[in-house]
């Protein structure tokens, strides 16, 4: 069995308001904070909540993360958030890639590697999502996506900062539409990945990172999810806004591994 910590986060996406961020923060450290020494539990909240939010986490050991950032430091960049703006809030995580970032903003593997390396380097952890469409998956070319997504991401970032990174394997098709990868598949895409990582990295790597599996995770399928020997966790986004929800994918993701 693997000795990877499950890693479980609520991507809240463009949801909430500064009244409901607040109760749903003070519900999910009410239901897991106890939670965190099995499982490393993160939250995205949108930016304007991080700050309320980061003071509701105090000592939970549940972690604040951003969805987003930009790689320059500071500057003419308007409607843009720096990593140490994140980091002033409280954040310590943040999420690169994101497939809405990729298809709806239209975000291109350039830009994502630009925000990942300066995330690493300016002291934040990061997700990396990476996902096929449903046009690919038909075309045969779910590997191939998910091979260079991750070669791209992961371009010139070095091995000694891989600590710092978790992937996120999200099907596009499968995010927000109520379809799920079946386990075999999603466990067929995570074994793929931990190779390609052990072809850029090596074995220890490899076998060390954490991949996280996203899209329609929902309390009825997460069980069979995470007890895939390479799936590490979920990245949860419809069923996080709803903290019993959350908190019971958590736990399946605790049971996993116990
Ligand atoms: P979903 O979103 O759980 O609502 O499908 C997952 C994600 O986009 O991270």
């Amino acid at each position: 069995m693997s000795t990877r910590k499950p890693i479980v986060g609520g991507n809240w996406k463009m949801n909430t308001t500064a009244r409901t961020a607040l109760d749903l923060s003070r519900d999910v450290v009410s239901s897991l904070g106890a939670q965190t020494d099995a499982v490393d539990i993160l939250i995205f909240p949108p930016f304007p909540f991080l700050q309320t939010v980061s003071g509701e986490l105090v000592d939970s050991g549940i972690k604040l993360g951003a969805q987003d950032v930009y790689h320059e430091p500071d500057g003419a960049y308007t409607g843009e958030v720096s990593l140490n703006m994140l980091k002033d809030c409280g954040c310590q995580w943040v999420l690169v890639g994101h497939s809405e970032r990729r298809h709806v903003i239209g975000e291109n593997d350039e830009l994502i590697n630009l925000k990942a390396r300066a995330a690493l380097a300016g002291g934040l952890r990061i997700v990396l999502c990476i996902g096929e469409t449903q046009t690919q998956r038909e075309a045969d070319q779910t590997d191939a996506v998910n091979i260079a997504q991750l070669r791209a991401g992961l371009n010139e970032i070095r091995a000694d900062q891989m600590s710092n990174v978790v992937v996120a394997y999200e099907p596009v098709w499968a995010i927000g539409t109520g379809l799920t990868a079946t386990p075999e598949d999603a466990q067929a895409a995570h074994r793929m990945i931990r190779a390609t990582l052990a072809e850029l990295y090596g074995t220890v790597v490899a076998e060390a990172t954490r991949i996280q599996y996203g899209g329609s995770v929902k309390p009825a399928n997460a069980a069979e999810l995470m007890a895939q020997a390479d799936i590490d966790g979920g990245l949860i986004g419809g069923a996080s806004l709803k903290a019993p929800d959350f908190a019971s994918i958590v736990e399946a993701a605790a049971r996993s591994r116990a």
